[in-house]
């Protein structure tokens, strides 16, 4: 007997980790972990099973698809915007190579179990790639199919995963002669820069918001290596964790596309600090623009339109601009960092 289970890749990551609580507090199918560094401690307990591999060995795939049926997968693993842009084709193996092969376990899966299996993977605004700052400033917000031109390896990556997942949701093997099949139910978020109180991210280039809230958090001085005026769209990650379990949990008639925006505040980098700075009046914020990153973030959009999410499955933020701060950020750094 295979055992029952939800995937999620990347356990290790800051979604992972928000993920993780959530699900096991919910006491839905029992969890298990994949990433490529040895899961956190803490979240041990929650999980049936940890496992520490590679999304890119095959073998490790092989095995879980013969031990576990697994009925969702997260699949959260990739190097993120900046990380991908010292090694880009490293990161286009662990973004795309590895896409593949987890939907191809769960297209594995969906035939044996002859019925699909969900498959909820999180993009990004890095999908979206506008030519220039006037027209950035002018854009309304984006819908999903508007300026997909990224100029990231990470965005290129993204883009096309949603692709590629459309297609083995939609039109795998659609000419190869066939009984009955079952595909893979994907379902996509793009989502906007996330800012966890509890983790800091690595390798992202909308990092900056969440570094210069966790450093004045622990009395450290922070350049934010983006110029003040720089302008995102943000989420805290109590609801980047609600989005992707609210998509993972709507009823597949309820879903008119694979790919769903979804957002919450849009802030400068100098609001953000200024955010910050009424949460901790010591903090030392300045501004020290690395080119190439700020490039980046110059090319995403100020703000995303997420009529779609709240259209298809009630999608809605619990935390605008000022809860996001007031009631979940700032209080949780201080109590955290007070310890
Ligand atoms: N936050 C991510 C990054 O900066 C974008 O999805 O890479």
């Amino acid at each position: 007997m295979r055992k029952r289970i939800s995937l999620i890749t990347g356990a290790n990551g800051e979604v992972g980790q928000g993920l993780i609580r959530d699900l096991s507090d919910s006491g839905d199918a029992p969890l298990l972990a994949l990433d490529i560094k040895p899961l956190k401690d803490e979240l041990r307990p929650r999980v049936m099973n940890s496992i520490e591999g590679n999304i890119l060995d095959q073998d490790l795939l092989d095995y879980l698809n013969s031990q576990y049926e697994i009925t969702t997968v997260f699949h959260l693993a990739a190097f993120l915007s900046t990380r991908a842009e010292f090694t880009p084709e490293a990161a286009h193996r662990v973004n795309v190579q590895g896409t593949i092969n987890l939907l191809q376990l769960a297209i594995e899966q969906s035939q044996w179990q002859a019925r699909p299996v969900k498959f909820v993977f999180p993009s990004s605004l890095a999908a979206y790639g506008l030519p220039d700052l006037e027209t950035k400033a002018a854009a309304p917000p984006l819908k999903e199919d508007d300026y997909n031109q990224p100029i990231t390896m990470y965005g290129c990556n993204k883009l096309y995963c949603e692709h590629i997942g459309r297609y083995y949701a939609n039109h795998y093997r659609q000419l190869a002669p066939q009984q009955e099949s079952f595909y893979v139910d994907f379902r996509s978020l793009r989502f906007p820069g996330l800012i966890s109180a509890y983790t800091v991210p690595s390798g992202g280039t909308s990092d900056y918001v969440p570094e210069m809230l966790h450093a004045a958090a622990k009395k450290q001085p922070y350049a934010s290596f983006v110029r003040p005026d720089t302008t995102i769209p943000f989420m805290a990650m109590p609801d980047a964790i609600k989005s992707l379990l609210a998509l993972a949990d709507s009823p597949r008639e309820a879903l008119t596309q694979t790919v769903y925006n979804v957002t919450s505040f849009t802030l400068s980098a100098e609001a953000a600090a200024e955010r910050v700075r009424q949460g901790f009046p010591d903090a030392q914020i300045t501004f020290a623009e690395d080119r190439n990153r700020q490039h980046i973030v110059d090319t995403w959009p100020a703000m995303l339109d997420d009529s779609a999410a709240r259209r298809d499955w009630g999608w809605q933020p619990d935390y605008d601009e000022e809860r996001a701060f007031n009631e979940y950020l700032i209080p949780v750094l201080k109590e955290q960092y007070s310890s």
